[in-house]
């Protein structure tokens, strides 16, 4: 089941984002940066995104959240993808992200030029990289490149 995320559920995708992002950013920030994205610093993020019109969904297995992903209905940005650690390599990030492109048109991401695993994952599901962009993640220079939808290849 995936559905939107409300004040109801926020919590759960507040927990999901935060263990996904810190696994995923703890090779290439401090200690200081990954303990500062609590669940209460995600919680607001992720309610701020929603203000400024942000679509964002939440992915339950047998009642348990396991995934996110987001939309920004604006330019159709596909974002937020993270699948809880544990639960990763079981299929759902490809069912969150084939959600997403049901609903966009011509949608683009960005991701990490670190992030391989990511760009096999976008790769296999259409997309290609359309420019080179450098993005400062809070206390250092780290490449972000973004990456429009082609074609559905899967
Ligand atoms: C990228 C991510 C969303 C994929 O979600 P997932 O639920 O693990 O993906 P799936 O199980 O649907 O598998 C998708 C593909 O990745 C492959 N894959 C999954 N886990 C893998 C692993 N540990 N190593 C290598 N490949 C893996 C699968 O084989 C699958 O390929 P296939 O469709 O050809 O079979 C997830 O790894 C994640 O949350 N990563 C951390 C956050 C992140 O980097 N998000 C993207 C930010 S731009």
């Amino acid at each position: 089941m995936i559905i939107e995320v409300s004040k109801q559920n926020l919590s759960d995708a507040a927990f999901v984002y935060m263990c996904s992002w810190k696994e995923s950013h703890m090779e290439i920030c401090s200690a200081d940066f990954i303990e500062k994205h609590d669940i209460d610093y995600m919680t607001v993020f992720l309610s701020e995104k929603i203000e400024r019109g942000y679509k964002i969904y939440i992915k339950y297995s047998e009642d348990v959240p396991v995934g996110i992903i987001g939309i920004n209905p604006s330019d159709e940005e596909i974002c937020l993808l993270y699948v809880l650690p544990e639960k990763q390599g079981n299929g759902f990030g490809n069912e969150l992200l084939r959600f997403a492109l049901a609903k966009c048109e011509n949608p683009y991401i960005t991701v990490l030029d670190s992030n391989k695993k990511a760009i096999d994952f976008y790769t296999k599901h259409g997309f290609v990289p359309a420019e080179k962009q450098q993005e400062n993640s809070g206390e250092k220079k780290i490449f972000e490149r973004k990456y429009v939808y082609q074609k559905q290849n899967l």
